[in-house]
């Protein structure tokens, strides 16, 4: 059987990245699937090492719809998202995310798989909604892949912060900041490890038709940063603390829905985590998996 043509754009970024891993190590999948990757420049190291292991690269710029549907051409499947942060704004987003669309249906795409998140009045969560909502109205197969916070963050930018003080006993204290703006103690985060990005998406490659037009609570759970630190202190033995937790009663939140995703979150969470043949990464699991990385 002739192999269908896999396009995933981000190819050299994380997500994009771990998807063509995924495809490539999988039995089943890789047997059904050539891969592409985009990128802007395919002389970059990420891209050449893509190359090497049998991946096409190409190049092509989202803000460039003409440059779009050369990367499409062929495509059975098309993984397409948009880096909110290089974009610089909604309104680059938007126009990106559309560009993208628009290229997977002229050059006829089975189907798109589009990197969205849920409408929560946040400039790099609306505008991929507002793309999401651009798609369901095209003839055309699609499934909105919604990750929640990634476990990677904490390995760079929300890593937690070492004390310049010794604590009573003589050893290091480190403390974890608030995730993102407004985040508490005991503010349920959706996690997930961007490594399992294919896991969620293996129904939808099964089965396009049942799984048309369904939005994935991407997250293997909702945990509070009070809790993520507790899992931090059991695997490492370190002392990791969330900023003034213990001045802070602790809410149990127990069966809530996460803020991220909103009403009926947990019950699409364990949905979406029922539809898959793999399991996904606990917060546990991706600790230990680094623990080299940590302190
Ligand atoms: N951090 C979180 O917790 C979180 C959670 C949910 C969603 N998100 C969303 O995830 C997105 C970032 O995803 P990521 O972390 O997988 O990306 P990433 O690792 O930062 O990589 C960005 C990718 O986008 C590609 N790219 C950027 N601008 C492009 C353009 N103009 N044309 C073609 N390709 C372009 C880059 O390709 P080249 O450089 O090779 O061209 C690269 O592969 C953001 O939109 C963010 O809002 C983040």
């Amino acid at each position: 059987m002739e192999q269908q043509l896999f396009t995933v754009f981000g190819a050299t970024g994380q997500q994009g990245g771990a998807l063509l891993q995924y495809l490539f190590n999988h039995p089943r999948l890789s047997k059904i699937y050539r891969l592409r990757g985009v990128t802007r420049d395919s002389k970059k190291p990420a891209a050449r090492a893509l190359v090497e292991q049998g991946v096409e690269m190409v190049e092509a710029d989202m803000n460039d719809p003409a440059s779009l549907e050369a990367a499409t051409q062929g495509s059975h499947i098309v993984f397409a998202m948009t880096d909110f942060w290089s974009a610089g704004s909604k309104e680059t987003e938007i126009a990106q995310g559309k560009a993208l669309a628009n290229a997977a249906l002229a050059t006829k795409a089975h189907a798109l798989i589009w990197s969205s998140l849920p409408r929560i009045g946040l400039p790099n969560f609306d505008g991929k909604a507002d793309v999401e909502a651009y798609i369901r109205n095209l003839p055309m197969k699609s499934l909105f892949y919604m990750p929640g916070w990634f476990m990677q963050n904490q390995l760079s930018f929300s890593k937690p912060v070492k004390q310049a003080n010794e604590n009573q006993q003589g050893g290091e204290t480190y403390i974890l900041k608030p995730l993102f703006p407004g985040c508490e103690a005991d503010t349920l985060v959706p996690l997930v490890d961007n490594e399992d990005i294919g896991k969620y998406l293996q129904p939808f490659l099964d089965d396009q038709d049942r799984y048309n037009g369904v939005g994935l609570v991407a997250s293997s759970e909702f945990m509070t940063p009070r809790d993520m630190c507790a899992v931090w202190r059991k695997v490492t033995g370190k002392e990791v603390w969330f900023e003034n937790e213990e001045e802070v009663k602790r809410i149990d939140r127990g069966g809530e829905d996460s803020w991220y995703y909103g009403d009926g979150s947990r019950k699409a969470l364990e949905w979406t985590l029922e539809q898959m043949e793999g399991k996904t990464t606990s917060w546990e699991d991706f600790v230990k998996r680094e623990e080299g990385a940590w302190f």
